[in-house]
C-alpha cells in the first residue's frame, strides 16, 4: 500500500475497516463475513445484490435528475454492490470513494467489465483463440487481459463464455470455444486460470465469470435470445462439461442466461442454479443475472410482473441483479410479505461479499486503482508479442492448392483487394470496449512491412455504409460496385491477388444472428469478378463464425481463415502468408456447405438409416439437395508441410487399472518444420443412451522437423470413456469402442477395443 493510501485509510473510521480490515490477519474470511453481515440491514444486504452499469458522467458533477440521480442516491446509501462498464482508475476510484467513504458500512464495490479477448491490447476473438488449440497461449492471453484490466481499475470480467454451440447463425459463437465439449472444457479451464491466477487477491488478477448458465448456445434457428429446448443427453454431455471445468478451475462467479431452457428461463431456474450449481457442484461463489434477464422473465411469460420476477429469481438462486433494478426495488417488501426467505438474501449477500474479500477489496478497496501502474501497463501494451503469437497460432489454412502459399518474399507484384484489408478496427473483433479505435495493424500494413514485393491496394467495394457501432445494426453495401473496375485492372497486372473478404466485426457477437452465411454484400460478386481475370488468388477470410463459401472452396486455390485476430492482426497474417510462421490452427467449429445444414457438428449421432440400402433411394437420413458432409470439418487445418500417422496401438488394461492407452507415431512427411495437433476421437459403438459417432477425447500438439517422427501416447480413463445417462449418472459401459487418431475429426486412422 502506498503511503498516501495508508494515510487515507487511517482517516477512515467506518465500521468495516475498524472491525474487519484491521484484524484481517487474525480473522478468517468466514468470521469477517459473519461480523459484517451481522451489522447489515436487510436493505444493505439487498444493496450488495444490485448492479448498475455506469450511470455517472465521471468527468462532471453527479447526476441531479432522472433515474440516474436515483441510482446515485442509492450508491451513496449503500444500495449498490457492483458497477459494470466503468473503466479507468480515475473513474473507478471516484465511485469506489463514494462506496467506501459515504456509505454507512463503507463496503467496496466490485467492478465488472466484459474483458473477453483482451482489454486495451486485443487478442484474437475467443473462437479464433480456440482454433490455436494451444492451452498455454490461451491461458496467457487471459492472464494478460487481466493484467491490463486490473491496471484500469477492473476486478471482475464477464468471461469466459463457455457456451457450446453448433449453429453458426448465432452471432455469439465468436465469443466461445466452438462446438466441442472436450476442447471447450480445456479452454474454459485455461481461461479461468489465466484471469484468476493462483492468487485472486493479487492486484494483477481478476475474478472470472462462467457464462451463460446454461444452454444459451442452443437457441432455436440460431436466433439470438431464442428458446432453447434440449434434452438431457445434450444438456449434460455437451453443454455442462465446460461449466464444470470452470468450477474445477476455481471460477468465482457465474452468469445465468437470457434464454429459457426447456420451458424455464435460466434466470428463474432453481434446478440450474441451486440444485446443480450450488448444491451438486458445491459452487460457493455468486451468480449474476445477465443484463435485465430478471425483468425479462415477464416477457418470457414466466413471471406475472416485476415483483414476481424478483421473487422467482432469488428463489431460484440468482444472487446479483444486473440492471433489472428489481432486487433493489422489490426484494425487501417480498421478504416482509414472507414470499422470500431472508436466509436467501443472507446467502446471496454473503457469496458476493466473500468474493470481495477474496479479491482483497476489504483490505484495500483501491488496490486496483494505481495510477502509476495504469500508466505503465495500459500505455505500454507490453503484451503485443503475446497477442501476435496467439494470432498466428489462430489462423487456419483451409486450402493451398498448387502451393500458392507461402508467398515469395521478393520480386512479386501483389494486389491486395477488399475493404477489410485496410480496416484497422474490424480486426479488433466484437468485444473491444476499452481498445482504441483503429488500433489494429491492418492486413495491408502487415504486408507492406515486408518490403521485397510491390504491394498495391484497391478496395473494390465498401463492406459497410454508415456507422459501425456495438449497439446498432450495420448497413451492408449491397449495391455499390463502382470500385470493381479499379480492382479488376489491378488484379490483371498482378502476380498474386490477396483478397481480404468476410464479415465486419460488428456482424458477429451479441444480437447478431445471421440467416445467410455467405460473404456479405457485394463481396462474392467482387471475388468472382477478380477471379475472372486472375485465378492466382489467396482468399484471406475475416469472420466471427463459420461461413458458407461453397464457390470459393471449389474455385479459389488458396484460403486462409483469419477470423478477427486482434491488435496484431495484419502482422500475424503477413507472417503466415510469407511463411515465417507455418500455419497450425485447426477449426473449433464445423464449416457448413449451406445454412440449411445447420446445426451441423462432428459429434452427431447415427440414425437408424444412416445410408441408403440401394443407391438412389430416398429413405435415409439426408437432404435431396445437399450433401451431409461439411465444407470443412471440426479439427481441420492444413500446414505448409504434411504429416503422416501410424496405425494406433491400443494397450487395454482397463480391468487392472481402469485405463486404456493409445499410441501413435506422427511423422513430418513434408519439407518444412511444422506443428500438428494430433487428435483422438472415441466412439462407444452401442450404449444405453446413444453415443455420438465420434467424440474428441484427447489432443496433443507436436512440432516436427522434416522427416522427424514422434510417438504420442493418449490415456483414456473413466473420465474419457464414460457419459451421463438421462438420470445424470456417470457410466462407463462395457462393450466395443472405436478409436480414431489423426489430423482432424474425419480421420480414418482407426483401431478398436473392448471393455
Ligand atoms: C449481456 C451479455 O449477454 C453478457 O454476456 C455480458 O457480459 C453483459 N451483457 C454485460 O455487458
Amino acid at each position: 500500500m502506498t503511503i498516501a493510501k495508508r494515510i487515507f485509510f487511517t482517516s477512515i473510521s467506518f465500521f468495516v475497516f475498524n472491525s474487519c480490515a484491521s484484524d484481517s490477519n487474525e480473522q478468517s474470511v468466514d468470521d469477517r463475513l459473519d461480523t459484517l453481515l451481522s451489522k447489515m440491514t436487510l436493505e444493505e444486504k439487498i444493496g450488495q445484490m444490485n448492479q448498475y452499469s455506469s450511470f455517472w458522467d465521471v468527468t462532471g458533477p453527479a447526476p441531479k435528475e432522472g433515474s440516474t440521480a436515483k441510482q446515485f442516491e442509492q450508491l451513496k446509501n449503500g444500495l449498490v454492490g457492483s458497477m459494470l462498464n466503468v473503466n479507468g482508475v480515475e473513474n473507478v476510484r471516484k465511485l469506489q470513494q463514494i462506496a467506501v467513504e459515504e456509505t454507512r458500512l463503507g463496503i467496496p464495490l466490485i467492478f465488472g467489465f466484459d474483458v473477453i479477448h483482451g482489454f486495451k491490447t486485443i487478442s484474437p476473438i475467443p473462437l479464433a483463440e480456440a482454433a490455436s488449440w494451444d492451452l498455454e497461449a490461451i491461458e496467457l492471453s487471459a492472464k494478460n487481459a487481466a493484467l491490463e484490466a486490473s491496471a484500469a481499475g477492473i476486478n471482475w470480467t464477464f468471461a469466459p463464455m463457455v457456451d457450446i454451440s453448433r449453429d453458426a447463425r448465432w452471432g455469439r459463437v465468436m465469443e466461445g470455444a466452438g462446438e466441442d465439449p472436450y476442447l471447450g472444457s480445456k479452454i474454459a479451464h485455461a481461461r479461468v486460470k489465466g484471469f484468476q491466477g493462483d492468487d485472486l487477491s493479487a492486484p494483477t488478477t481478476i475474478a472470472a465469470c462462467a457464462k451463460h448458465f446454461a444452454g444459451y448456445g442452443f437457441p432455436e434457428a440460431g436466433k439470438e435470445y431464442n428458446t432453447v429446448d434440449i434434452g438431457a443427453p445434450t444438456l449434460h454431455n455437451m453443454v455442462m462439461p465446460p461449466f464444470k471445468a470452470t468450477i474445477d478451475a476455481g471460477v468465482r462467479t457465474f452468469m445465468n442466461s437470457f434464454s429459457q431452457l426447456n420451458g424455464v428461463p435460466a434466470t428463474g431456474s432453481k434446478y440450474l442454479q441451486r440444485t446443480l450449481l450450488k448444491e451438486k457442484w458445491n459452487f460457493d461463489g455468486f451468480i449474476v443475472s445477465d443484463w435485465g434477464s430478471i425483468s425479462e422473465m415477464v416477457a418470457h411469460g414466466y413471471a406475472k410482473g416485476d415483483n414476481h420476477a424478483a421473487e422467482l429469481a432469488i428463489n431460484a438462486g440468482s444472487d446479483m441483479d444486473m440492471e433489472s433494478h428489481l432486487y433493489v426495488n422489490e426484494l425487501a417488501s417480498l421478504v416482509k410479505e414472507g414470499k422470500v426467505d431472508p436466509a436467501l438474501i443472507n446467502d446471496a449477500a454473503r457469496r458476493i461479499l466473500k468474493v470481495k474479500f477474496e479479491l482483497g477489496l476489504f483490505d484495500d478497496p483501491y488496490k486496483y486503482c494505481d495510477e502509476a501502474r495504469e500508466a505503465s501497463v495500459i500505455g505500454s501494451q507490453s503484451n503485443l508479442s503475446e497477442v501476435l503469437d496467439l494470432a498466428k497460432k489462430s489462423i487456419v489454412l483451409l486450402k493451398n492448392e498448387n502451393n500458392v502459399l507461402p508467398l515469395a518474399k521478393k520480386g512479386q507484384k501483389i494486389a491486395v483487394i477488399g475493404a477489410l484489408a485496410s480496416d484497422k478496427t474490424s480486426p479488433l473483433g466484437n468485444w473491444r470496449l476499452a481498445a482504441d479505435i483503429n488500433s489494429a495493424v491492418s492486413l495491408l500494413e502487415g504486408l507492406k512491412a515486408y518490403s521485397g514485393n510491390t504491394i498495391t491496394y484497391a478496395k473494390g467495394a465498401d463492406l459497410t455504409t454508415g456507422k459501425t457501432e456495438f449497439v446498432s445494426d450495420l448497413t451492408i453495401n449491397t449495391t455499390d460496385t463502382s470500385g470493381f473496375k479499379e480492382a479488376i485492372t489491378l488484379a490483371k497486372k498482378s502476380d498474386v491477388v490477396i483478397m481480404a473478404l468476410g464479415e465486419h466485426a460488428m456482424q458477429s457477437g451479441e444480437g447478431r444472428s445471421r440467416a445467410y452465411l455467405g460473404l456479405p454484400g457485394v463481396q462474392q460478386e467482387l471475388l468472382e469478378a477478380v477471379f475472372a481475370v486472375n485465378k492466382n488468388i489467396v482468399l484471406v477470410l475475416s469472420n466471427g463464425r463459420p461461413l458458407t463459401i461453397p464457390w470459393a472452396a471449389q474455385n479459389i486455390p488458396t484460403i486462409l481463415e483469419g477470423w478477427h485476430l486482434g491488435t496484431q492482426s495484419g502482422n500475424a497474417l503477413a507472417q503466415v502468408l510469407y511463411g515465417d510462421y507455418n500455419p497450425s490452427g485447426k477449426l473449433p467449429m464445423t464449416f457448413p456447405r449451406s445454412v440449411g445444414q445447420l446445426p451441423l457438428y462432428y459429434n452427431y449421432k447415427n440414425t437408424g438409416r444412416p445410408s441408403p440400402v440401394n443407391p438412389g433411394e430416398v429413405f435415409w437420413t439426408h437432404y435431396i439437395d445437399q450433401k451431409n458432409t461439411p465444407q470443412y470439418p471440426f479439427g481441420f487445418g492444413l500446414s505448409y508441410t504434411t504429416f503422416g500417422f501410424s496405425k494406433p496401438i491400443v494397450n487395454n488394461t482397463y480391468n487392472q487399472n481402469k485405463q486404456v492407452t493409445v499410441s501413435v507415431k506422427v511423422t513430418n512427411t513434408g519439407k518444412r518444420e511444422g506443428k500438428e495437433t494430433v487428435q483422438l476421437y472415441l466412439r462407444d459403438i452401442y450404449a444405453s443412451v446413444i453415443r455420438p459417432m465420434r467424440e474428441l477425447k484427447g489432443f496433443e500438439q507436436v512440432v516436427l522437423t522434416p522427416g522427424q517422427t514422434k510417438e504420442i501416447i493418449f490415456t483414456l480413463t473413466e473420465q474419457e470413456l464414460g457419459f451421463f445417462n438421462n438420470q445424470q449418472k456417470w457410466l462407463v459401459e462395457k462393450g466395443d469402442f472405436e478409436v480414431y487418431v489423426g489430423e482432424d475429426s474425419q480421420t480414418i486412422n482407426q483401431v478398436n477395443f473392448k471393455l
